[in-house]
């Protein structure tokens, strides 16, 4: 079938370069492939097939379902789950041979019940608030230990790693630096109490490429890899994806005429409208409205009037463009770090928005 509207295209050769990129800045260590929200929508099958061509043997995802995904589609290597995955599916994670993140005894001793080993990494909280052992300050420690101790002594579950996860790597290293103390801390509790805590991770992508230090056994990356570090680096990241959109519509407008909803724009002269199919249904979020542009064979073409569910205008006066032609929503030519700036986002959301799985996706390589 012709791809009649979007159209995403995925270099997983840059991919893989950003991967050992990464691995470099973390002393050669592996990295968990971050492959949630299907790969920061990049497709997580094809990316992470590819990536364990290339030698990762580490993949992260949120969900079970994504985990299960992988799997049938012949991934091999160790799969993480973030987050939680109900006590009444735990037979899935035996089955699956996954491995679940795990932030309180009570909720072990649910997947305990299941009676099949099940494999776990320990999620410690040591300032993000989210999931994970509260252990926020040092008298946090030894309560923590404890806590760990009683699950290290159920039948049934068997502690393989433990992480943190940084708050602002990228923007806060006293903040970084307090968060490594009090993980390290904990660390060096467990060992004293002989308590097995398997493999350690604690940086992401703006840690792996601030800090440089590989101090543990890996590290989880997920934005940096898609080509869009948090913070500058000496390494070369590439922008993995490109967006385009296919002109549906060209018409010409007198001055006076208003484009779309609400008549924000009106034309000061005679121009010519092309009508893109794209819209906020499709991540391309309304706060863009005449405050972005796409690329075109070296034009910069202004977005007009409000961007619609499925559909936004440009203004192409001047330009030789047609109906059928493509434009270019971000990607090498239109970067996206501005345009998330542009849209008060991050580049994280603009990604996972604006590829979602009914975009097409063509998977290249150099
Ligand atoms: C627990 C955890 N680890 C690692 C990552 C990867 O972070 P980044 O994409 O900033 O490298 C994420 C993503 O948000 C995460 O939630």
């Amino acid at each position: 079938m012709v791809i009649d509207r979007l159209k995403a295209v995925v270099n997983l050769d840059y991919l893989v370069e950003n991967y050992q990129a990464l691995k470099r800045l973390n002393q050669g260590k592996d990295i968990y492939a971050v492959v949630k929200a299907d790969a920061y929508g990049h497709g997580a099958i094809e990316c992470s097939l590819h990536l364990e061509k290339n030698g990762c043997k580490h993949f992260a995802v949120t969900i079970l379902k994504e985990a299960i995904e992988l799997r049938n589609a012949g991934l091999k290597s160790e799969i993480l789950i973030f987050g939680k995955t109900d006590p009444l599916n735990a037979i899935y994670l035996y089955d699956y041979d996954l491995v679940q993140t795990v932030y309180s005894y009570e909720y072990a001793c649910e997947l305990n019940r299941l009676g099949k080993k099940i494999k776990v990494h320990l999620n410690i909280d040591t300032g993000m608030s989210r999931l994970g052992f509260l252990c926020q300050r040092d008298k946090d420690i030894l309560p923590v230990v404890e806590e760990i101790e009683k699950i290290s002594k159920l039948e049934n579950i068997e502690i393989c790693g433990i992480y943190s996860h940084f708050t602002s790597a990228d923007s806060d290293l006293n903040f970084t630096y307090e968060q490594k103390r009090l993980f390290n801390l904990l660390l060096k509790e467990l060992k004293i109490r002989q308590i097995n805590y398997g493999k350690v991770h604690l940086d992401n992508s703006a840690g792996v490429i601030t800090l440089e230090d590989g101090d543990y056994d890996l590290a989880r990356c997920g934005i940096a890899m898609y080509g869009y570090p948090p913070v500058k680096s000496e390494e070369a990241f590439l922008p993995v994806m490109s967006l385009f959109a296919k002109v549906i519509s060209i018409r010409e407008i007198e001055a006076g005429a208003s484009v779309s909803y609400g008549r924000t724009f009106v034309a000061k002269s005679k121009m010519t409208i092309a009508t893109i199919a794209i819209g906020y249904a499709d991540g391309y979020m309304r706060i863009l409205s005449n405050n972005d542009f796409v690329y075109y064979q070296g034009y910069e073409l202004p977005v007009v009037g409000r961007i619609c569910m499925e559909l936004t205008m440009l203004n192409v006066t001047g330009v030789s463009i047609k109906e059928g032609d493509e434009v270019e929503v971000f990607g090498r030519n239109k970067l996206l770090e501005p345009m998330a700036k542009r849209a008060l986002t991050i580049t994280y959301e603009l990604l996972t928005n604006l590829a979602k799985p009914r975009v097409d996706k063509i998977y290249i390589k150099k």
